[in-house]
């Protein structure tokens, strides 16, 4: 059955990604995001041109596109400086995700379906870990505040009453447009010789293409158990594995050597994290309760499709 649907953060790599998909199946869409000239362009049923931090104007704009399901897919990830990419992140969803679920429930909606992402699961016990596995709200500095605000969010949405609340934990989220693409900021640092080879590169890093950020939602609109779902491929993969192999397929120098000690010194705490202790996500969950496969099970062809190597 046609559902209406909110979507936010419509301008943005996912949202661009799940508009046609909503609009094949023939549901009614209201585009929301701040930039009016951005909207324009997209074809959808109705835009609303919004602040996710002002509430009254978005409980307003809420109230007329009188949604059946609403989904948060803003971010600020795409700001140049890396530490203001996630003040600003932490700061939508605390507050822009908050004000939402707020206006969607005034509004009447049956389910709101927010953004969450793998990388902020604790390093714990087994490698690839699963929904259960506790976020990691004690790390300190701007990365623990993003944390942070997505547990804070989960929290909320999970006890509301009155509307199911389902969070897609995406990996680390690849394809056109992303940072990963030819302009992006990993596809620079690669090409620059400026992300390395740390110890023994056993960080683990599970992948997200946009096309199954986007197309996982046709199934959670209205299957699917409220709560956490991974939303990642089928190979979590070792930074020793996936950075040569990305190198190779962007045409990149191979990624220097570094020890531990010269990478605590050379490169910010987020990075050595993410290449050496790192663990990686299942998406058991979405294959067990939905049947749910990847369209790319594997970052390898994912990366190939970057650089026009796939099909080949
Ligand atoms: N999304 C992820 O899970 C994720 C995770 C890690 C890295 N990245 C990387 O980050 C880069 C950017 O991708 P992205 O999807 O994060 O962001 P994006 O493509 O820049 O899209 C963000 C969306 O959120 C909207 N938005 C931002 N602030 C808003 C506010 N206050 N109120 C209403 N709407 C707001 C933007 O529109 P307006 O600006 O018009 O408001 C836009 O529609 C990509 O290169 C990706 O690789 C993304």
């Amino acid at each position: 059955m046609p559902l209406r649907v909110v979507v936010a953060g419509a301008t943005g790599v996912v949202g661009r990604a799940l508009l046609p998909l909503l609009r094949e199946r023939g549901h009614h869409v209201t585009a929301l995001a701040r930039k009016a000239d951005r909207l324009e362009e997209l074809s959808v049923d109705e835009i609303a041109a919004v602040d996710l931090l002002e509430p009254d104007a978005l409980r307003i704009h809420l109230r007329r596109a009188a949604p059946d399901v609403v989904i948060d897919q803003s971010s600020a990830f795409g700001a140049a400086d890396p530490q203001e990419a996630l003040q600003r992140t932490a700061k939508l969803r605390e507050r822009g995700t908050k004000n939402l679920m707020d206006a969607a429930v005034a509004a009447g909606a049956r389910r709101f379906i927010a953004q969450g992402m793998t990388a902020a699961y604790r390093p714990h016990g087994h490698d690839v870990l699963e929904e259960d596995s506790p976020l990691w709200v004690h790390v300190p500095g701007r990365w623990g505040d993003l944390v942070r605000a997505l547990a804070s969010v989960e929290e909320d949405l999970f006890s509301r009453p009155g509307i199911e609340g389902v969070s897609l934990r995406y990996g680390s989220l690849y394809g056109p447009d992303t940072h990963y693409a030819p302009g992006g900021d990993v596809h620079a640092r690669v090409v620059g010789s400026e992300l390395p080879l740390v110890g023994d590169g056993v960080g683990l890093t599970s992948f997200t293409h946009v096309d199954d950020a986007a197309g996982v939602i046709l199934e959670l609109l209205e299957g699917g158990d409220p709560g956490a779902y991974n939303v990642v491929d089928n190979e979590p993969a070792e930074s020793s594995e996936w950075l040569p192999a990305y190198a190779r397929m962007a045409g990149a120098p191979a990624p220097v050597a570094l020890t531990m000690e010269q990478a605590k010194s050379q490169l910010d705490w987020l990075t050595v994290h993410q290449l050496t202790e790192q663990r990686g996500a299942s998406n058991f969950r979405l294959r067990e309760t939905l049947g749910w496969k990847p369209s790319w099970p594997s970052w390898r062809e994912g990366f190939a499709s970057l650089f026009g190597l796939w099909p080949a």
